[in-house]
This record gives structure tokens, C-alpha cells and sequence, in this order.
């Protein structure tokens, strides 16, 4: 039977490399019927630049959904598309593996850090307004219920994937009820996985850490703002996967944005959005697809020849894509 999965192919480099991963699961065999659909409700017109009701539809009916950046306009304009998403379908666990790829270079070897980050709220909340001319208030946005979930579903993912530690980052020495309120609901829910080691670690010390000694993370769970970090500890924003993740649905998109500086010139790399879709992989029950597809990606980047430019390398999309599909064994469809 074929797993339905909507795609949402986004803007910029979204559909290049929305159609590279296709066509890499295609050539493993994976069977997917997949639901095309935009993430916006109109691409064409100002008004239609919110998010596309049938698209939220179409994810609930299909409960899982590969998807591509997507625009946000800066300062002015309408509200995050992809925020919108992630709070519609109430996908509250942002799940970021950040491990080194061989033949990558990176300021750290052997890292293998797992960041997961609350996907709802915070200073996300978008709920923003001037008080009085020239002063604005932006309200950060913190609830127990929130807070208790995404501690749980950390420790849950440290359990499953027999993970020791978890720092949870927090900024309550200042923020003391928002971020204390977080770190209180670590707290409770840390007592129930009494072989997992709990720690705290102030933001700041986080990033130093991060900057210093990134192998001797583990996993971290934090709050939305804090989260968006991580991918250039292995090389970029090219290979790093994310799973957003419900407890009705999931979405899987990398953790790049749209990258207009090279969109439409076939160099985007491909394998934030594919190491996406494994993810969605073993989240389908697909282990056996998602392992054989990981291990031509890993021969890729170890044989160096058709890597891309963002990590060195010289090939373009398509090459790179070739290269996958040839070391899966299977002939190159085009
Ligand atoms: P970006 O991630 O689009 O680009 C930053 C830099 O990384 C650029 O130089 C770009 O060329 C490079 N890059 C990113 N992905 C790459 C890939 N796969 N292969 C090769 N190079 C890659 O970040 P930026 O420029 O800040 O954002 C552009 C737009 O994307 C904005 O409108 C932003 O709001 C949106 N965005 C959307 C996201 C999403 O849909 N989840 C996430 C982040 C940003």
C-alpha cells in the first residue's frame, strides 16, 4: 500500500529540492502517493499570502506531510506561513538531529547533538503591539501545559534512543516566571526517567558551549526562540533535517530557508530536505528504506566527488542527486 503524504514544495530553492528528495525515494522504492499542494492560499495576490487552509485540510487527512521553505517578509508584510502551519495542526516538538557528515568540514568532529525545541510558542506567539508611539510590546508567551509536554517528549526521545543527558536551556535567571516556569516543568517531569541525567544551562553558557566543546552535547530541549540553532556546527543549513512533530501529525522540512541568492541556479543542496524526508521515513515505518537511502548518503559524501558548493564541493543538484540514486544501486530516472 502507498503512504499518502502531502508535499508542500515551497518557494526559493523549495521545489529543486523538494524534486531532488522525490526523486531519490522514488529510485529506493519507497511507495508514496503524494498530495501536491501550496503552502499559501494564493501565491499570486497580496491578500492571498496567508496560509492555505486546504493545505492544513490536506496534512490532517494524510497526517504526514514533507515540506519546503518558505517565505516570510521582514518586518511588515503577513504573519509566518510556516508558523501558521506548525500551530494549525498543533505540531509542538521540533526535532533537530545535528550530526557531522563525512567528508564535511566543520569545526567539530563527532557531533551528535539532538535540539528539540518548542514549536508553539514564546516570543513566536506574533502577539505584538504598540502601546504608545514609539514603544512597542511583543508578549512571550509561556504555559505549563506547553512546557510539560515538550520536556515529556524529550525525555521520551532520549529514552527511545537510549540518549543519557538533557540540557534544558532557559534564560530564568532573568525571565524568572516564563522561563522559570519551563525549567519548573523540566523539573517534575525529569523524575519520571530517573536514568536520564537532567541539567540546566543558561542560554549564553549554552552558545559558548556550543562554540566550544558541540560533541559533548547530547540532547537539549528549549523554548522556540532559543532553538533555531545549531546547523552551523556541521556544516550549514544545507544538511540539517527537522521533524515537527503532533500528536496527530508530523511534518518534515529542513531547517533552511527559501535561499533566494541561489534559487532557480540548480545549486541548492538537497540534503537538509532528504535527511527530512528519512526522517519521515522511520516515522512511516519505513526503517528498512530510510537506512538504505542514509547509506548511499553517507557514500556520497564520503567519496567527496558530487558534493555540493555550500559544502565545498563543486556539483550542482542534479549531480549530487545522480550521485545518491547511483549508490543506491538503482538507474537514474530523469
Ligand atoms: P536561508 O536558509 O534561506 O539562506 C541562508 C544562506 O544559506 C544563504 O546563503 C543560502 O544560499 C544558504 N543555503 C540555505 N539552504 C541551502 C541549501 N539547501 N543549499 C545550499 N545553500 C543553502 O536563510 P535566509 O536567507 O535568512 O532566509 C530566506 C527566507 O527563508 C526568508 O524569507 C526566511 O523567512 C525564510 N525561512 C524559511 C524557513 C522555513 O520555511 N522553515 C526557515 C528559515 C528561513
Amino acid at each position: 500500500m502507498k503512504h499518502p503524504v502531502t508535499l508542500i514544495p515551497g518557494e526559493g530553492i523549495g521545489p529543486e529540492v523538494a524534486t531532488a528528495t522525490r526523486r531519490i525515494l522514488e529510485a529506493a522504492g519507497v511507495q508514496i502517493e503524494w498530495e501536491v499542494i501550496s503552502g499559501r492560499a494564493d501565491e499570486s495576490t497580496d491578500q492571498g499570502q496567508r496560509v492555505n487552509q486546504a493545505a492544513i485540510d490536506s496534512v490532517r487527512r494524510n497526517r504526514v506531510a514533507l515540506k519546503g521553505p518558505m517565505a516570510t517578509a521582514i518586518a511588515g508584510g503577513a504573519p509566518s506561513v510556516n508558523v501558521a502551519l506548525r500551530k494549525s495542526l498543533d505540531l509542538y516538538a521540533n526535532l533537530r538531529p545535528v550530526k557531522n557528515l563525512p567528508g564535511v568540514k566543520s569545526h567539530f568532529e563527532d557531533v551528535d547533538l539532538i535540539l528539540v525545541r518548542e514549536n508553539t510558542e514564546d516570543l513566536y506567539s506574533g502577539l505584538e503591539h504598540e502601546v504608545v508611539p514609539g514603544v512597542v510590546e511583543s508578549l512571550k508567551i509561556i504555559t505549563e501545559r506547553a512546557s510539560t509536554r515538550i520536556a515529556r517528549f524529550a525525555f521520551d526521545y532520549a529514552r527511545r534512543h537510549g540518549r543519557k543527558k538533557i540540557h534544558a536551556i532557559h534564560k530564568a535567571n532573568i525571565m524568572k516566571l516564563s522561563d522559570g516556569l519551563l525549567l519548573e516543568s523540566f523539573r517534575k517531569i525529569a523524575l519520571r526517567y530517573p536514568r536520564i541525567d537532567p541539567m540546566e544551562v543558561i542560554v549564553d553558557a549554552c552558545a559558548m558551549q556550543m562554540v566550544k566543546n558541540a560533541n559533548k552535547l547530547d540532547v537539549i530541549v528549549t523554548e522556540n526562540l532559543y532553538g533555531d540553532l545549531a546547523a552551523g556546527l556541521v556544516g550549514g543549513l544545507g544538511v540539517v533535517p527537522s521533524a515537527n512533530v503532533g500528536d496527530d501529525c508530523a511534518m518534515f522540512e529542513a531547517v533552511h530557508g527559501t535561499a533566494p541568492d541561489i534559487a532557480s541556479k540548480g545549486l541548492a543542496n538537497p540534503t537538509a530536505l532528504l535527511l527530512s524526508a528519512l526522517l519521515m521515513l522511520h516515522h512511516l515505518g519505513e526503517r528498512a528504506a530510510a537506512e538504505k537511502i542514509e547509506a548511499a548518503v553517507l557514500k556520497t559524501y564520503r567519496d567527496g566527488i558530487y558534493t555540493t558548493k555550500d559544502v565545498s564541493g563543486k556539483a550542482n543538484t542534479e549531480q549530487f542527486t545522480n550521485a545518491v540514486i547511483d549508490a543506491l544501486g538503482a538507474p537514474i530516472a530523469r
